[in-house]
């Protein structure tokens, strides 16, 4: 069982630094932001010059990375990590001059104030503007593929916003008429789902609620949007005090004492941490059977914060 569990690990290890594109994507709070950072640094450790992208969120990314504030201008954190919060304004500019190359033909098509108003007015162009920048700065702007950066990291929004921006690319081949739009559309979704190239790193967190979602998470992702699942990270995870064989007679210990007994207290936390695990091996079990990815655990950090030094722990478990 060890074996196999070590055998798992390792298969994702590798397999994640050989990929150009990942997006980390899970419910909202689950740790996305975290993971992103944690394999971020790991990659750019093994030499992968890496960008981690955000999609115009409120950013908490530079206090877990202890970098400056991090805005839609690309910012070195250290050597081979890089870091940008995109906005869709300054995207659309970017990947409009990455598609169109000559900037008089941006600002004809771009600029006009009609079509300004129609291209901002389209549903969906915010999400493909970044979306689309992120994916050239995977693959570059030539033929040969090479981008400004071995892997790009997409800190995706959380579920529902996550799956809509992935979707916009099938929306794109489906509606859009033939030409360049569609043409780069149906690209990155090439590289999206290369299981070679692309995919997703699913987060979650050893808990009931969590885990149905990313199994609806890991369906959507699998029979929808057909993207390959790279990896399932369970974050938070606790460090088992009580094997099974003793959780029912830890539960069953604050009943024994004497309320005013200064064990008390330690008996209540005791059977709080047992209920706890419990819950934790149950989510487990689930999510492997519903998994067929390899699956990786963060432990759950008991600090104040997560800054630099968590994040440079936790990326230990990617290396
Ligand atoms: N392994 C961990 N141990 C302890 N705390 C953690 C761990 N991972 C994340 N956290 C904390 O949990 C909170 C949520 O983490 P994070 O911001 O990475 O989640 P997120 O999925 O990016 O959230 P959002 O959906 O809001 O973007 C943060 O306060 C973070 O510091
Ligand atoms: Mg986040």
């Amino acid at each position: 069982m060890r074996g196999l569990l070590i055998r798992h690990k390792d298969v994702c290890k590798m397999d994640l630094f050989d990929k150009r594109f990942l997006f980390v994507i899970g419910k909202g709070g689950v740790g996305k932001t975290t993971v992103a950072a944690s394999l971020g640094l790991a990659a750019a450790k093994r030499g992968k010059r890496t960008l981690i992208a955000m999609t115009n969120v409120k950013e908490r990314l530079s206090r877990k990375l202890g970098s400056a504030p991090i805005g839609d201008d690309i910012v070195s954190i250290r050597e081979n990590l890089d870091a940008v919060n995109m906005t869709p304004e300054k995207a659309l500019e970017e990947y409009g001059m990455m598609i169109l190359k000559i900037r008089a033909l941006y600002e004809t098509l771009f600029e006009n104030r009609y079509a300004k108003a129609f291209i901002r007015g389209t549903p969906g162009i915010d999400a493909w503007s970044m979306l689309g920048k992120a994916y050239f700065h995977a693959v570059g702007h030539g033929k040969d593929g090479i981008g400004d950066y071995d892997l790009v990291i997409l800190d995706t929004p959380a579920t529902g916003h996550g799956l809509d921006m992935i979707r916009m690319p099938m929306v794109i081949t489906a509606i859009a008429p033939s030409g360049l739009l569609s043409r780069e559309a149906s690209r990155a979704l090439e590289l999206f789902r290369d299981p070679q190239r692309g995919g997703a790193v699913v987060v979650t967190l050893p808990e009931d609620m969590p885990t149905n979602e990313t199994l609806e998470l890991q369906t959507a992702l699998r029979d929808e949007l057909r993207i390959p699942i790279q990896s399932v990270v369970v974050n938070q995870t606790l460090k088992p005090l009580f094997g099974s064989e003793i959780r029912e007679e830890i539960q069953s210990f604050p009943a024994k004492l004497d309320a005013s007994s200064p064990l008390a207290t330690l008996g209540r936390a005791g059977r709080v941490r047992s209920m706890r695990e419990a819950v934790q091996a149950e989510s487990l079990e689930r999510l492997k059977a519903g998994t067929t990815a390899p699956m990786l655990r963060l432990p759950r950090l008991f600090t104040p914060d997560i800054g630099p030094a968590q994040i440079e722990a936790l990326s230990h478990a990617f290396q």
